[in-house]
């Protein structure tokens, strides 16, 4: 990334955030010492309600003592946590770590896929209780289904939030346009190569407009042309939108370059939480040897 390309960014400090429902009445979320007294989004008030999606656009998200631990063989522990992490509307964060540090089980938590044992998940400062559908995650493995055809699983989402059917077609082209699969539409998921499917977990992803893109390795399958395409893509997408991106991947120069601040994590704990902008791939590398 070219440092005229870190300049272009948008100041993420401006406030981008405005409630539409009367339910999400504040411009910011409580201070994170603030009593308690949290409204709650449960997962089924928040699915029946879709316009909930552009209520908290670009919101503030933050884990506030959460620990998150699978019940291990023998005892062994393994999970998130605790750990507290605040990631600012508009921010594009990225996060690395070794195998098994944790990078998965956090988007989880912070999908509201996983419930934590301690602590809590707050989207625009309201605890969240399950699944939100302004958190869009898209999973290591690129869950297609394989009975429906590309664009059909790019209009899955759509489908769930009601979108009427005109408006579905259109997103369902402009996604799979953005991800250089406009011609793609009619194929079947098997007869993908894996860096397509991959594109097209994106793809699904988008179309829905997401607040926040929550997204677990999502180019690794893709060779290093496709990579760069993809990866401007989703910088222009995060601009436009302002969409908050929660980004994970094991390549730490992708890691510098898309994101504006980097968290990495070993043993389920964050090791460093910085600005991209002061930070070099081999210090990192050397943060994540020493860790
Ligand atoms: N369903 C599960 N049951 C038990 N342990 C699990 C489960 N999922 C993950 N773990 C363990 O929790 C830890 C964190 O896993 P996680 O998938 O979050 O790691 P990761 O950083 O995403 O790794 P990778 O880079 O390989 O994708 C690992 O030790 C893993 O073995
Ligand atoms: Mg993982």
């Amino acid at each position: 990334m070219t440092s005229e390309r870190r300049r272009a960014r948008p100041n993420t400090q401006s406030p981008g955030l405005l409630f539409k429902t009367a339910d999400f009445k504040q411009t910011e979320g409580p201070a994170l010492s603030a009593p308690a007294k949290l409204k709650t989004v449960s997962a089924d008030a928040a699915f029946s309600d879709p316009s909930r999606t552009s209520a908290v656009r670009g919101a503030t998200l933050e884990l506030l003592d959460v620990a998150y631990q699978y019940s291990g063989r023998r005892g062994q522990k393994a999970g998130l946590g605790p750990l507290n992490l605040k990631v600012g509307a508009g921010e594009f964060l990225t996060v690395v770590g070794p195998s098994g540090s944790g990078k998965s089980t956090l988007l989880s938590v912070l999908a509201g896929f996983l419930k934590p044992q301690a602590g809590e998940v707050r989207l625009a400062g309201h605890k969240v209780q399950g699944p939100h559908p302004a958190l869009t995650l898209v999973q290591q493995e690129h869950a297609l289904f394989p009975w429906l055809t590309v664009a059909g699983n790019v209009a899955f989402g759509l489908r769930s939030q009601k979108v009427p059917r005109d408006e579905q077609r259109r997103r369902v082209a402009e996604a799979l346009e953005q991800v250089g699969l406009g011609d793609y539409g009619d194929r079947r998921v098997h007869e993908l190569s894996g860096g397509q499917k991959q594109r097209v977990s994106l793809a699904r992803a988008l179309a829905t407009r997401p607040g926040l893109l929550l997204l677990d390795e999502p180019f690794s399958a893709l060779d290093a042309r496709t990579r760069t395409e993809i990866s401007e893509q989703l910088l222009g997408i995060w601009r436009r939108q302002q969409v908050t991106v929660v980004f994970v991947t094991h390549n730490l120069e992708e890691a510098l370059e898309l994101g504006q601040r980097v968290v990495a994590l070993r043993g389920g704990e964050v090791v460093l939480d910085a600005q991209t902008a002061e930070l070099s791939a081999g210090a990192l590398r050397e943060v994540l040897d020493e860790a």
